[in-house]
């Protein structure tokens, strides 16, 4: 399993953080983050990484920045998209199972690490119940 994993200013450590804790679990890691913490704008990476998960390059995607909110908008204007705003383990598991999730996004400024972790656990361990969710996440697209 391939994951893309995305970030601005405001993700680098997280970023670097989950990259090694993923990559000790087995799964294989692409950066599309910046890797300063100089100010830049979320939208030059979270369109490059949307692409790719479109294109199949990578199987799902990770997003950091402050809020998560600048990732998710900018991500989901791709129709292959479905970039899901987590903030707590039960989130990380309904936004998978219910949403199908196919990017995680968080919000660095607003939960520590072990959550990130958690998070990331939670969704990557979780299916898609399907369904009547189904019927809803086929609904999405415009
Ligand atoms: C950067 O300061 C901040 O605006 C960005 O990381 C993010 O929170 C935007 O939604």
């Amino acid at each position: 399993m391939k994951i893309g994993i995305c970030n601005d200013h405001a993700g680098v450590d997280y970023k670097n953080g989950i990259i090694g804790y993923l990559e000790g679990k087995g799964y294989e890691t692409v950066n599309f983050g910046t890797d300063t913490k100089d100010s830049m704008d979320y939208t030059d990476v979270a369109h490059p990484l949307a692409k790719a998960v479109e294109k199949g390059e990578v199987d799902l995607g990770i997003a950091f920045c402050g809020t998560g909110n600048g990732m998710a908008m900018t991500l989901n204007k791709h129709n292959g998209i479905r970039a899901g705003l987590a903030w707590s383990e039960e989130i990380g598991v309904l936004v998978k199972q219910h949403n199908n999730a196919n990017v995680l996004v968080m919000p660095a400024r607003f939960i520590d690490f072990e959550t990130v972790k958690k998070i990331a656990d939670a969704w990557l361990g979780t299916a898609f119940e399907g369904g009547r969710h189904q019927k809803r996440i086929d609904k999405i697209p415009l």
